[in-house]
């Protein structure tokens, strides 16, 4: 008998020690998640600054190239400026995030946002042959934090510019809201996604872009995680349809 209960006490000290080791391998493990998400983070940031970057210097080039062409000159800067604000606010609701702040949601027109992201492309789709089709009710509101909605817009059109290129084809935007819920649709008649492709378009680096690619720029592939997990976070779901060589449509729902 006692020594049973002898046997019974290292036990529980044993499991007390172990109870100790799990809660020790816990916290390191939620310190090294914490860690990998500040690199994916860090990742998305550079990708979505570079996507700014890049018009940025080719409007300062317009404007260094044309010092006579005073309309040209005077819109090359209007974007430098308004880009170069836009990269900053980036940086500033990342640096929110970072220091444990939530990025405020507030209502916003949606038509104007889409508006904003076109206006930051900078690139005249008619140049490659993409007919634009948008149907968003002028007065749509949804509650979400601005500068992260235009992200996720902005990268899904660029997505489908580059599904398009060359030969051109239609961007089809469409929203609408119901009750609960406001439905966005941004479909386009470019290459498609492959079944095998559909699978891995989320995961992080998967890109079918390279610089020899009719895109001509090496995909980060990032872009798509980044419109999820922002979606995600503003508790909405992406679903996609596509068929290869005919085009794509990405579904995005948002809580209304
Ligand atoms: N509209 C689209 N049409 C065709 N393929 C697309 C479209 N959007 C995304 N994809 C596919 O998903 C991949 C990942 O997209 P993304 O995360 O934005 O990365 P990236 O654009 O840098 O390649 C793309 O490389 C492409 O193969
Ligand atoms: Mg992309």
């Amino acid at each position: 008998m006692p020594q049973l209960i002898e046997k019974r006490r290292s036990l529980n000290k044993e499991i007390d020690v172990q109870l100790k080791e799990k809660k020790e391998l816990e916290a390191r493990l939620s310190r090294l998640q914490a860690l990998a998400n500040i690199g994916t983070l860090t990742a998305m940031v550079a990708h979505e600054i570079n996507n700014i970057l890049m018009p940025l210097g080719n409007y300062a080039n317009v404007a260094l190239q044309n010092p006579n062409d005073k309309e040209l000159t005077e819109k090359a800067l209007k974007k430098t400026v308004f880009n170069s604000g836009r990269a900053s606010e980036i940086l500033e609701s990342i640096l929110s995030i970072v220091n444990g702040e939530s990025a405020e949601k507030r209502a916003c027109r949606l038509k104007q946002l889409i508006d904003t992201v076109f206006s930051c492309i900078g690139r005249d789709f008619e140049k490659d042959c993409i007919k634009l089709k948008m149907n968003v009710p002028e007065e749509l509101d949804i509650s979400v934090v601005p500068v992260q909605m235009q992200q996720v817009l902005m990268n899904f059109i660029i997505n489908a510019r580059e599904a398009m290129i060359p030969g051109g084809g239609s961007l089809i935007i469409n929203a609408h809201k119901e009750q609960d819920s406001v439905t966005i649709e941004i479909a386009d008649t470019g290459s498609g996604i492959t079944a095998e492709n559909m699978e891995k378009i989320f995961e992080p680096f998967f890109s079918t872009k390279t610089p020899q690619s009719p895109a001509a720029r090496a995909g980060s592939g990032l872009g798509l995680l980044f419109c999820k997990e922002i979606v995600e976070s503003h508790a909405g779901t992406i679903e996609v349809e596509s068929k290869p060589k005919q085009g794509t449509k990405f579904i995005i729902m948002l809580p209304a």
